[in-house]
């Protein structure tokens, strides 16, 4: 009878383990929202596009990406986007402060280059308070990105 009971007792606590994991592995989605706030994929390919074009027009930035592999740097900045936004890719390229070695880059020029994100997400319709997280996600880079005064 004992047996028995035992037996029962361990298939209800089986049974309580299993719904708390369950319900805690619920509970902790991977968090993509920004990423779909963005668009996803195609939302940031169209961004990215966008953001490129503006870069060459603008004359404080036509000087840095005149001459880029510009199918590449779209690639990579669509695939950082998509990571930092919580969507599914991952970057496996140099970091930001291999990637921009080379260049005099200061503070100025970083933060024209976030005007013109910020032009290109108008554009693209994308929310102000979508547009202000993905910012402050890339905002940190800064210390890695900016090496001359
Ligand atoms: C938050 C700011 C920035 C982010 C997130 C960012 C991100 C990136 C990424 C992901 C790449 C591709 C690297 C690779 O895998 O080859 C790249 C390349 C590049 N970035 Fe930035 N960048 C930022 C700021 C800047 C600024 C301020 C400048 C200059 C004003 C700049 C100029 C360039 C150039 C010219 C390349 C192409 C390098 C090459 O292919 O030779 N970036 N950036």
């Amino acid at each position: 009878m004992n047996r028995i009971f035992s037996a029962l007792a361990h298939a209800v606590l089986l049974g309580v383990m299993l719904a708390a994991g369950n319900a805690r592995a619920q509970s902790t989605p991977t968090d993509d929202a920004l990423y779909q706030q963005l668009g996803a994929q195609p939302g940031l390919v169209k961004l990215v596009d966008d953001f490129m074009v503006r870069l060459l027009a603008d004359p404080r930035m036509n000087p840095f990406f005149k001459d880029v592999d510009q199918a590449h740097v779209k690639a990579e900045l669509v695939t950082q986007f998509c990571e930092v936004s919580g969507g599914p890719c991952r970057r496996k390229g140099p970091d930001m402060k291999q990637a921009h070695a080379g260049m005099d880059i200061n503070k100025n020029n970083f933060n024209a280059l976030v005007e013109v994100l910020q032009q290109a997400m108008d554009a693209q319709g994308i929310a102000f308070t979508a547009q202000n997280k993905l910012l402050a996600k890339l905002a940190p880079m800064h210390r890695d990105i900016i090496n001359t005064p």
